[in-house]
């Protein structure tokens, strides 16, 4: 057997547990890294050539170090006994039930993972956390451990997740920063640099972060608050636009050109969606409540109520343009991942419009070309949906196009194509501002985009 130079185990075979644990093999074959996951069927799925995560790149990645240092399992218990060094990305939803319900972290498998490993475990362990948790929680994760009969030492560390879906490869490839946080005691800093030294493997030193855990742990949360007002902040003046004759992209590119703003984040959409942003910006209002800070709360949760907000007043515009109907009409919905270069539904504004339009009545064709299997389970249940791949076929007889995904291929169509196949007049509301408004116009399309002056023939 291959004598490995570290031994590191990641509990939770996710969005972030696979593709990360994937780039830390792939980086450094020295080290055996394990997945496991309670979910034996993911486990499979990770084994097979079908993985269970959509990632440009990450195919490749798997494939060559499956086997060599990279193994999926579901022996929990028999795996943390084998780690020395132990990830826990494991989901941390929002509370469904009780008290904080539809705001606070939902910390049952998390800390069900820490009662696992303070069981399993025989020998000094590093554990860090990889999930987004309030700050403070690794106070509640050394508490659970150390509260073992055995003498066993646990270190541990914040190492919070930056990848963003769609580009996670390259995010884990090319961070911008890693960000890692310790007890600012002897045995924390040891183990924080155990830590810092798998990153360095590839990650330029200057990148690599170090802080104190609650810094750390505060940070990610703090990071998916600032990115998601970003885009709160233009979708809330591309409501201001489309009264003024503004457009959102001319206001957009005048204020990123400014270096202390940035271009990035400022494109107008039909809303943020995602497994993330909410549920973080919501568990940070959350803690700001608990800790007595009402003004700074309800500062943060703005940003989600304009989020809301911007998908309402989506569909009200496509009810106001379509004569105040949409009963009976046909809607092809154009995406339902809740970004581009991702099958993950999870939270994605296309549920929302999609909801609210059989709630008008009218008949929804949904089409995706990675999404389409979670789409269906989302939908599972509503009436008056279908759904086809071929987006040219979705649109055959439709009254309208609603752009929710903002997939290239959507751009690239022949619209010529698709406006003699669709019922007259035809709409298209581009969710995205991705397509060319002008030429569609032309074509003969009305054309509602996000923060613009809407272009309909008389
Ligand atoms: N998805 C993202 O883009 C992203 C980015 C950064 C950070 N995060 C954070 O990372 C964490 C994980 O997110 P995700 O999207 O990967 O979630 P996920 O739901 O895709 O994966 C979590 C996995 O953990 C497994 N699990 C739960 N309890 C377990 C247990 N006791 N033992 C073994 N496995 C267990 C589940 O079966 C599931 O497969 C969350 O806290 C999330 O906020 C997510």
């Amino acid at each position: 057997m291959t004598n490995f130079a570290k031994n590191i185990l990641c509990i939770g075979a996710g969005y972030v547990g696979g593709p990360t644990m994937a780039m830390i093999a792939h980086k450094c074959p020295q080290y055996k890294v394990t997945v496991v996951d309670i979910n034996h069927e993911k486990i499979a799925q990770w084994n097979s050539d079908r993985l269970p995560v959509y990632e440009p790149g990450l195919d490749e990645i798997v494939r060559a170090a499956r086997g060599r240092n990279l193994f999926f399992e579901t022996d929990v218990e028999r795996c943390v006994r084998e780690a020395s060094i132990i990830f826990v990305a494991v989901n941390t939803p929002t509370k469904a039930y009780g008290a904080g319900a539809g705001m606070a972290a939902d910390l049952q498998y998390w800390e069900k993972t820490a009662r696992q490993i303070r069981e399993a475990a025989d020998s000094p362990k590093i554990v860090i956390e990889k999930c987004t948790i309030p700050v403070k929680t690794a106070l509640a994760m050394e508490k659970i451990l150390s509260s073992a009969y055995g003498s066993v030492r646990f270190d541990v560390i914040s190492n919070p997740e930056f990848l963003a879906e769609g580009t996670a490869m390259r995010d884990l490839e090319f961070p911008d920063r890693v960000l890692v946080g310790s007890r600012e005691t002897g045995q924390g800093l040891k183990a924080r640099r155990e830590v810092v030294d798998i990153y360095a493997n590839w990650v330029p030193r200057e990148r690599i972060i170090e802080s104190s855990i609650w810094s750390s742990e505060l940070s990610k949360l703090v990071a998916n608050a600032f990115l998601a007002q970003r885009i709160s902040s233009i979708n809330a003046v591309s409501a201001l636009c489309e009264k003024t004759d503004a457009d959102v992209r001319e206001v957009a590119r005048a204020i990123g050109l400014d270096s202390r703003l940035g271009s990035r984040f400022l494109n107008a959409s039909v809303g943020f969606g995602g497994s993330c942003f909410k549920k973080d910006i919501l568990n940070l209002v959350y803690l700001c409540r608990s800790y007595g800070l009402s003004e700074v709360a309800d500062y943060w949760e703005g940003v989600v109520k304009i989020n809301e907000y911007q998908k309402e007043r989506f569909v009200l515009t496509m009810l106001s343009a379509m004569f105040n109907t949409l009963a009976g009409k046909r809607i092809a919905l154009f995406g339902f991942a809740f970004k581009a270069d991702t099958g993950d539904t999870r939270d994605t504004p296309a549920l929302c419009i999609a909801k609210s339009l059989v709630e008008e009545r009218a008949e929804v064709v949904v089409t995706d070309p990675k999404a389409l299997e979670n789409a269906r389970a989302d939908l599972a249940g509503v009436e008056r949906v279908a759904y086809e791949i071929d987006p040219y076929k979705a649109a055959r007889g439709c009254d309208a196009i609603a752009v929710m995904t903002e997939w290239k291929l959507y751009a690239e169509l022949d619209y010529e194509r698709i406006y003699a196949s669709m019922a007259k007049p035809a709409f298209i509301f581009d969710g995205r501002n991705i397509l060319d408004h002008e030429r569609l116009f032309e074509i003969g399309f009305n054309v509602f985009s996000i923060g613009k002056t809407p272009m309909a023939h008389a």
